[in-house]
């Protein structure tokens, strides 16, 4: 699995918590930014981890900002995304089984980093359950006309 990841400047500090894990378990990831603390517009790093999850150049992304809430909505402008903003384990997995979420939105200044990075492992090994679940996201689909 091939993780694209980013935030702004309110979710840097999550970001690289998560960069870390991301090592720990030895899966690859390309980290979009930022590259300092300034302050900076979130669509501006949502836009190139959705668009290359979007065109199949990773598998997943994870966007982050201070709440997590801009990133997502962001995220979701971009056709073929799926992102779920989370804050508890029971949604990471649910957002896996049901939505087929193909990018994690998260607020570091909603979580800790120890809620997040159980969030982060249940939401990367949980599997969409096919079934009456595909024809909603085949509906979503169709919303994106
Ligand atoms: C930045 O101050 C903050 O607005 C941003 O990180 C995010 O929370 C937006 O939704």
């Amino acid at each position: 699995m091939k993780i694209a990841i980013s935030s702004d400047h309110g979710g840097n500090n999550l970001r690289k918590e998560i960069m870390a894990l991301l090592d720990e378990l030895h899966i690859s990831y390309e980290d979009f930014g930022p590259t300092s603390n300034d302050s900076v517009d979130y669509p501006d790093y949502a836009k190139p981890v959705a668009e290359k999850v979007a065109a199949g150049e990773f598998d997943r992304g994870i966007l982050i900002c201070g709440t997590g809430i801009g990133v997502s909505i962001a995220a979701n402008k971009v056709k073929g995304i799926r992102c779920a903003l989370v804050h508890d384990v029971f949604s990471a997995k649910a957002t896996r089984n049901h939505n087929d979420s193909n990018v994690l939105a998260m607020g570091e200044r909603v979580i800790g980093p120890g809620l997040a990075r159980e969030i982060v492992m249940t939401w990367l090994n949980a599997e969409f359950e096919g079934g009456r679940h595909t024809r909603r996201i085949e509906k979503i689909s169709e919303l994106e006309g």
